[in-house]
């Protein structure tokens, strides 16, 4: 009984909803209701409702379910005094919390005015719908501080949600912490959590465990995303949220600098998610009539469980994040790649790359890319970054007669560069030592021989870009792999505005977490806009850089240098939770991977099917049966490739909890699934258990194309119903045992 009215009051933050009638339809992104000092959101299957209460403060009404449209919550209404060491504005869910009036949870700003006052007290301004996008004003009781924030409502079932710090009086504020957003949940009990954590090697590790009074801080304070957290969350509830049913939560950041998100379970029972810039070494100086604005914070609810969760984030990338080329509403599929990286590292010439071109077009490669070692005295990790000038001994003649033949071979062509970074032994360091980040009287910390760029001065980014557009600009190049393989240190600007190397000014010089990825940004939007064609990878050191902010500016994503076979199911399915498969670049690799492990190449392909297949093996050891098993996988990966890049992702078996993993993709538009199979060993001569199928139509009759007939001998047409509930039989034995099956939809 306990649980069953758990569930029924689960998703208003005050009571139950009542019913009156509204004038406005169900269609309506933004619903305002004047008369109550309310707004209703709507994203797909979702609702949030914010309003203004009787002290004027914004305070979260509700997120869950999509309300009725005649559905209203009750109107916002401070929490009493619960006890003195409460004070309401610490107690009550406000929507964008400020240090001030006594609130000791996690705030969303902290500010110094002026004056020396470091109290906010934010009060409702105004209110302004335009199309599917809100913003509501709010303006400090005091101080000529106002802040803007922003709602834009996506129909995938998602809400983005950043503000806009805005000065309006003359002197300077200094701001010490600016959250995009805070989320508050229902209150109350029963609350699990996952998030994303990892390492080099190891990314994109999923964690769960029950929400526990206190908080859980994921971070970045290594100046990019970070390999250690990625900027995720979800929330579900203990005996409710399974994989495929329950309540979830869940959101994402849109920002590759150093970030925060903060998950806190108070004393009274109220989880609240607070994210945006980490507040961990940061000043902001808002200079009078200037603005801040925060990164985009995305999130979502449903009660399809943790995988219609990652299915509605996927949609969301491909609808409304990603680059797109043209009118269609999602980005096109990604080319299979080959990447002589793990063939050839930068032992190579031209010579040797076509080679591997010859033999990568035989077995079906789309698209041939040159990774590190092209350029100025780069025959080791020791020199050359910063110089970027092709290197002579390795292409006599340039890049011309390389690029020519993978094209003759039907191929396009992509290079790495890595334009963040200097070697202290390049050209540009010993023209430029200045530009690289540094506090003038210590020594550079080196990681791999080199030091990061202060892409935050204007002149940096004017050299990166031009350096980048003349690359792309006299080279037919498709595609930049553009990696990033060290972390910050030694974060100093003397140049800063506001500082100067005889009068340095440590705050101002903090300036630099943001303007080095705004320019980040700049370039390559620029890039982009000048060569609209050219399509970019976001490595680093593997899946060291992804989230939505750098995402909504590149094409895909390295998500590992892991490529182990095994290790590579565990890092994809914890992608999956928070991206969509078409950015995640999956390649066949050669053996013994970097755990030694021996494992068939089937195997590999089907493993790296489960995003976007690339090649990474050296094709010339390759044998003729090998080239030939190549060639027929990277076909069959072809017929099925935009259902698992774009369609509807079913985990069906999780590698982190059991032997054989699945992984189904269904078609958007329902024609077409595909089930990839794995098992990593056979145990007491088991037979492979009974897959049941998930997301597809129980009245349809689909004819089943398995992409190994031995391995399915079952009927060759089957209705879906069967298929869901009865399940199908494969015949995967041994060890490293894998296949797949794919269901067309008869007419
Ligand atoms: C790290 C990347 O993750 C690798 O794929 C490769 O590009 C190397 N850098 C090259 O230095």
């Amino acid at each position: 009984m306990l649980k069953a009215l758990a569930a029924v009051a689960c998703c208003s933050f005050v009571s139950l909803g009542l019913f009156v009638p509204s004038p406005v339809s169900a269609q309506t992104a933004v619903r305002p209701q004047p008369d109550r000092q309310q707004w209703y959101l709507n994203a797909g299957k979702m609702t949030y409702v914010v309003g203004v209460n009787e002290q004027g403060i914004l305070q979260s009404l509700y997120w869950g379910p999509k309300l009725s449209d005649r559905g209203l919550v009750p109107v916002a209404k401070s929490l009493p005094e619960r006890a003195s060491q409460y004070a309401p504005a610490a107690t009550t869910p406000q929507e964008y919390p400020a240090f001030g009036a006594g609130i000791f949870p996690e705030t969303a700003l902290k500010v110094n005015s002026p004056n020396g006052d470091r109290t906010l007290i934010l009060k409702y301004e105004s209110a302004k719908v335009t199309g599917s996008q809100l913003e509501i004003v709010l303006k400090d009781t005091q101080e000529p501080l106002r802040v803007h924030l922003y709602y834009q409502t996506f129909p995938e079932g998602v809400l983005a949600r950043w503000s806009r710090i805005e000065n309006t009086g003359k002197g300077s504020f200094g701001i010490e912490n600016a959250a995009s957003a805070t989320w508050n949940l229902p209150a109350g009990t029963g609350y699990t959590h996952r998030w994303l954590t990892g390492m080099w090697g190891g990314e994109f590790q999923l964690n769960e465990e029950p929400l526990k009074t206190g908080k859980s801080v994921q971070e970045s304070r290594t100046g990019h995303t970070s390999h250690e957290a990625n900027p995720w969350f979800s929330i579900g509830k203990e005996e409710q949220t399974t994989e495929e049913a329950g309540p979830v939560w869940f959101g994402e950041l849109g920002w590759s600098g150093n970030w925060q998100i903060v998950t806190e379970y108070t004393s009274l029972r109220q989880p609240r998610v607070t994210g945006g810039y980490n507040p961990f070494d940061f000043h902001w100086t808002l200079a009078g009539g200037a603005s801040l604005e925060t990164p985009k914070f995305y999130a979502g609810y449903t009660d399809g469980g943790d995988g219609e969760a990652s299915r509605i984030l996927s949609q969301l990338q491909l609808r409304e994040i990603l680059p797109k080329r043209g009118e269609a509403r999602e980005p096109k599929p990604r080319p299979i790649i080959y990447n002589s990286w793990e063939a050839t590292e930068m032992n190579f010439t031209g010579e040797t790359q076509i080679a591997l071109a010859e033999r990568a077009a035989k077995v079906g490669v789309e698209r041939f890319v040159i990774d590190d070692g092209w350029f100025g005295k780069r025959d080791d990790d020791h020199a050359g970054l910063g110089d970027w000038t092709i290197t002579p001994k390795k292409f006599p003649q340039g890049l011309k007669p390389v690029i020519d033949r993978v094209h003759a071979l039907g191929m396009d062509f992509g290079i790495w560069v890595e334009p963040e970074m200097v070697n202290p032994d390049s050209d540009l360091y010993r023209q430029h030592p200045e530009w690289a980040m540094q506090f003038p009287n210590r020594e550079h910390s080196e990681e791999r021989h080199q030091l990061m760029l202060n892409l935050a001065r204007p002149d940096v980014k004017e050299w990166m870009f031009n350096w980048l557009d003349k690359l792309v600009s006299e080279n037919d190049i498709a595609f930049l792999k553009w990696d990033y393989n060290r972390i910050w240190s030694e974060p100093g600007w003397n140049m800063a505005p506001g500082s100067s190397p005889t009068h340095p000014n440590p705050d101002a010089e903090k300036a630099i977490y943001l303007e080095a990825v705004r320019n980040l940004y700049d370039v390559i939007d620029q890039l982009r806009a000048k060569h609209p064609k050219l399509e970019i990878e976001s490595c680093s050191s593997g899946g060291g850089r992804v989230d939505l902010g750098i995402l909504e500016r590149t094409d895909e994503v390295w998500p590992s240098d892991n490529t182990d076979a095994l290790d590579r199911q565990d890092i994809q399915f914890g992608y999956t939770q928070a991206y969509t498969s078409q950015t995640m670049v999956a390649w066949v690799t050669d053996v013994p991977s970097m755990d030694h492990r021996m494992v068939p190449l089937q195997y590999r392909f089907v493993v790296a099917m489960q995003g976007a297949l690339g090649i990474g093996a050296n094709l010339t050891k390759f044998s003729d049966a090998d080239l030939a098993l190549s060639a027929k996988l990277t076909e069959f990966y072809k017929t099925v490739r935009t259902t698992v890049q774009q369609g509807r992702l079913y985990r069906l078996a999780s590698p982190l909890t059991g032997d054989p993993s699945q992984m189904e993709y269904v078609a958007e538009d329902g024609s077409q699934a595909v089930l990839l199979a794995l098992q990593h060993s056979q145990r007491l001569r088991l037979p492979y258990p009974t897959v049941r199928l998930r997301g597809i139509d129980p009245d349809a009759m689909y004819r089943l194309r398995p992409l190994d007939p031995e391995k399915y001998t079952g009927e060759e047409v089957v209705s879906g119903s069967v298929l869901m509930d009865a399940g199908v039989n494969l015949k995967l034995e041994g060890d490293y045992d894998s296949t797949a099956l794919v269901l067309e939809r008869l007419p």
